[in-house]
C-alpha cells in the first residue's frame, strides 16, 4: 500500500476525444508488426514469448523453460539459458558481417561529431571489459555510472554488461549526496564518470560530485568504491586521487581489443536502476538479462517498426533513465539499429537543434517525452518548419499522459500529417513498453497509450480489484507477469512485495489511475501515490519533503505535484518554519532569502531537477485525524483552486489560515 493518501485522479477533460487515426495502406503493408502478432500471443502467450526470445536474442546455452513463477512475484524467464547482453547487442552483428554497419551517429553539444561503427562499438567495449577486468572487477561486483550522453556511457554500460557485473547508472543531475546514497545501496566497487560534459553552451562538472560522493562524510565510512574511472570530456582540470582514481583513455589504451563475453544465466542481474517511490528513499529496480533482452528487443522491433538496415533511429532520453537504458542502450543496439546520440539541450546553441539533427542524420524515427514535444509547441512552430522533416516516419511518446493538443502538433508539425504516434506507457519497473499502439496495425487516438502490446495482460480495475467496464476508471494493474518485469528491489523483497503486489491479490499495481474508454481503449491518467511526473522525470514528494525538513528552518513540509502546461507537474512546497526562524519570512525580502535557501538545500540533497518551482510559507498543514497530510488540499491551494471538501480535516479552519497567509505577497515566490 501506498505509504500516503491515494486520490484517483480526475476523469474529466478527457475522452471527449473522439478522433482517430488509422495506418496509411502503405503503412501498413509493410509493418513488422501485423494484426496477427495478437492472435499468435493469445493463442499460447509463454509459446509466443519463447519465439521471441529465440528469435530476436541469441543464447550461448539454448533455454528449456519459458517462465518460473512458482516464486511469485519473483519471476524467472528462460531461466535454464545463457546469454550475454553485450554479445547480443554488439558482436553478433559483426559476425554477421554486418561490422561496417553506422551504430552511433554522436553529436556534441558544442558540435563535434563522431561515428561508430559496430565493429569500433566491438573494440571499445572489448577493451573498456579488458580495463574493468584488469581494475579488479568480477562478475556480480556493482558498477556505478555517473556521466553525460557520450558514446563512452554506452559502451561502459555494455562493458559491465560483457563481464557479467550489474550496472548501475545515476542521472548525471542528480547531486553528490543522491550520488552517495545509490554507490553505498548498491555497495558499487568502481564508479565511471567523467570530468564533465556540455550542458547549455558551457562544460560542467561531475567528477566533484563524485569525489565528494565515496569519501569519508559526517561521521559515515568511506564508501565500497575502490576505482574511479574518468573520462576526459571537457579537459577541466579534476582533482586527482592517486592509486584510486584512472583516467579512462589511459585504461583503455593499456587493454586488449580481444575480450570474450562471459556467459550469463538469463536470471543474472543486468542492472539496478533506482526510481523515485512514495517513501524518501529511493528503490533500487533489478532487472536480470534473458528476459529483459528479449522484450528490450521486441517492443523496439515492433512498437518502432524498426527496419535496421535502413532506419535512423533517435531516443532523446539520458540513460540516466530507463528510457535511456532500454531504448537507446539494449532495444536498439540488440536489433542492429542505426541511432543519433545527442549529448545536450534541444535549444542550444538554437531551438532547431533537434530538427537541424533530424534533417542531418535522416531521423526516421523519434521517441521523445510530451514536456518536450509541448516545449517545442511553446517555441513556435516556424522553427520546425525550418528543416525538413519528410524522413520522419513513426514518432513516438512516453514518460506521461500527453496531452491531445500536443499529440496533434506532433503529428502534424513534426510528422507531417502521416507519421503514426506511438504513446508508448510503461516504467522502471516494467523495463519495456507494456501499452502502446502497433503503428501498423492500431487506429491511433490522441492522448491514449491504447492497447497491452501481444504478450502483455493489462486491465483497470476498481478499489476491489474487479475489472471495470468499458466507459469505467480505476487503477492500471498487469494481470500476468512478463518477461522484462523487475526481479525485485535491491537488497529489500519485502518493499518489493509491499509496494507492488500486496495493493490488489495476485495483480501488479502499477500506481497510475487509468479508464478505459468505449472501445475499451486504455487512456493513462497520471499517478495516484505521492510520485510525481516533473518533465516526465519521476519524484517522490516524501523524497522532497525529507530534503525540506533535513533544513535547520524547517518544522515541517509537504510538497505537491501542481499541474503545469509545460512539465505536466511542478513541484511546490508548503512548509512551516521553526519557531524561531517563524519572523525571518514575515517580510518579502526574508521569505524571498528562506525560499531560495531551501531550494537549493533540495538540489543540493537531491538534485536541480528536485527543486521546487514554488515554496509557500504556511503556518498549519491539513491533516487528517490520523495525522495524515491532505495533499489533495494542497493542490487545490497550489493550482489556484477553490479548496475541495475539508470536512475530514482535524482542524477545519487550517485551510483558511493557508488561504489567508498566502493572499500576503511574501508568501509567494515563482522562479
Ligand atoms: C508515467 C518511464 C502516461 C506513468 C518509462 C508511469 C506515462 C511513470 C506514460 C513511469 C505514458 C510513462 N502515458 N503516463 N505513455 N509513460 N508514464 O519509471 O505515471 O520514469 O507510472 O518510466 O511515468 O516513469 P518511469
Amino acid at each position: 500500500m501506498p505509504e500516503n493518501e491515494t486520490t484517483a485522479p480526475s476523469l474529466e477533460n478527457l475522452l471527449h476525444e473522439t478522433r482517430a487515426f488509422p495506418p496509411s495502406p502503405a503503412f501498413a503493408a509493410q509493418a513488422n508488426a501485423q494484426p496477427s502478432l495478437y492472435e499468435e500471443a493469445k493463442a499460447d502467450r509463454l509459446g509466443f514469448w519463447a519465439d521471441q526470445a529465440r528469435e530476436l536474442v541469441s543464447w550461448s546455452t539454448p533455454f528449456t523453460q519459458t517462465l518460473d513463477w512458482s516464486e511469485a512475484p519473483v519471476a524467472r524467464w528462460f531461466a535454464d539459458g545463457q546469454l550475454n547482453a553485450a554479445y547480443n547487442a554488439v558482436d553478433r552483428h559483426v559476425e554477421a558481417g554486418r561490422g561496417d554497419r553506422v551504430a552511433i551517429h554522436f553529436e556534441g553539444e558544442p558540435g563535434d561529431t563522431r561515428t561508430v561503427t559496430y565493429a569500433d562499438l566491438q573494440r571499445e567495449v572489448s577493451r573498456a571489459a579488458n580495463a574493468l577486468t584488469s581494475l579488479g572487477v568480477t562478475k556480480g561486483d556493482r558498477v556505478v555510472i555517473y556521466l553525460p550522453m557520450l558514446v563512452e556511457s554506452v559502451v561502459a554500460m555494455l562493458a559491465c554488461a560483457r563481464i557479467g557485473a550489474p550496472h548501475s547508472v545515476v542521472f548525471g543531475g542528480f547531486s553528490a549526496d543522491a550520488l552517495r546514497s545509490r554507490i553505498a545501496d548498491a555497495e558499487a566497487k568502481l564508479v565511471i564518470t567523467a570530468d564533465g560534459g556540455y550542458r547549455r553552451g558551457a562544460p560542467s562538472a561531475l567528477k566533484p560530485a563524485v569525489d565528494e560522493a565515496i569519501g569519508p562524510k559526517d561521521g559515515e565510512p568511506a564508501t565500497t568504491v575502490e576505482h574511479v574511472l574518468v573520462v576526459r570530456r571537457t579537459e577541466q582540470d579534476v582533482d586527482w586521487t592517486e592509486g584510486r582514481d584512472v583516467w579512462w583513455h589511459d585504461a583503455l589504451e593499456r587493454a586488449d581489443t580481444f575480450h570474450e563475453p562471459v556467459p550469463v544465466d538469463a536470471e543474472h542481474p543486468l542492472f539496478i536502476l533506482y526510481t523515485s517511490g512514495t517513501t524518501g528513499k529511493p528503490k533500487g529496480i533489478l532487472h536480470t538479462t534473458g528476459g529483459y533482452l528479449t522484450q528490450a528487443a521486441y517492443t523496439h522491433k515492433n512498437v518502432f517498426d524498426l527496419k535496421a538496415e535502413s532506419d535512423v533511429y533517435w531516443c532523446t532520453a539520458d540513460i540516466g533513465w530507463v528510457t535511456g537504458h532500454t531504448y537507446v542502450v539494449y532495444g536498439p543496439l540488440t536489433n542492429g539499429a542505426t541511432q543519433v546520440l545527442y549529448e545536450g539541450t534541444p535549444d542550444t546553441p538554437h531551438r532547431g537543434r533537434w530538427w537541424e539533427l533530424v534533417e542531418k542524420y535522416k531521423v526516421s524515427i523519434l521517441y521523445t517525452a510530451p514536456t518536450a514535444i509541448r516545449t517545442c509547441m511553446k517555441w513556435g512552430e516556424d522553427i520546425p518548419a525550418g528543416f525538413d522533416l519528410s524522413s520522419l516516419r513513426v514518432l513516438g511518446s512516453v514518460g506521461e499522459p500527453i496531452n491531445p493538443e500536443a499529440w496533434m502538433w506532433y503529428r502534424r508539425v513534426i510528422g507531417g500529417d502521416t507519421a503514426p504516434i506511438v504513446d508508448t506507457w510503461w516504467q522502471t519497473e516494467t523495463g519495456a513498453i507494456m501499452i502502446s499502439p502497433l503503428p501498423g496495425v492500431t487506429a491511433t487516438k490522441p492522448g491514449s497509450a491504447q492497447v497491452a502490446l501481444p504478450g502483455i495482460v493489462a486491465d483497470v480495475v476498481d478499489d476491489e480489484a474487479r475489472s471495470v467496464p468499458d466507459g469505467g476508471g480505476g487503477y492500471l494493474v498487469l494481470s500476468e507477469p512478463w518477461p522484462s518485469m523487475l526481479r525485485g528491489i535491491w537488497g529489500d523483497l519485502q518493499r518489493f512485495k509491499d509496494t507492488y503486489w500486496s495493493r490488489f491479490e495476485g495483480l501488479y499495481f502499477a500506481g497510475d489511475g487509468a479508464k478505459k474508454d468505449e472501445d475499451g481503449d486504455i487512456w493513462l491518467l497520471g499517478r495516484v501515490d505521492d510520485v510525481m511526473n516533473v518533465s516526465g522525470h519521476r519524484l517522490s514528494t516524501t523524497e522532497i519533503e525529507s530534503a525540506l525538513v533535513s533544513h535547520d528552518v524547517v518544522a515541517e513540509a509537504a510538497v505537491v505535484g501542481a499541474n503545469d502546461e509545460t512539465t505536466g507537474q511542478a513541484v511546490v512546497a508548503f512548509v512551516i518554519l521553526r519557531g524561531e526562524h517563524a519572523d525571518r519570512a514575515s517580510t518579502p525580502e526574508g521569505a524571498e532569502e528562506v525560499q531560495q535557501e531551501l531550494r537549493n538545500h533540495v538540489a543540493k540533497e537531491i538534485g536541480p531537477i528536485a527543486k521546487p518551482r514554488r515554496i509557500l510559507v504556511v503556518p498549519e498543514l491539513p491533516k487528517t485525524r490520523s495525522g495524515k497530510i491532505m495533499r489533495r488540499l494542497l493542490r487545490d491551494v497550489a493550482e489556484n483552486r477553490t479548496v475541495g471538501d475539508a470536512t475530514t480535516l482535524a482542524d477545519s479552519s487550517v485551510m483558511d489560515l493557508i488561504s489567508a497567509g498566502l493572499a500576503k505577497p511574501s508568501a509567494a515566490n515563482e522562479d
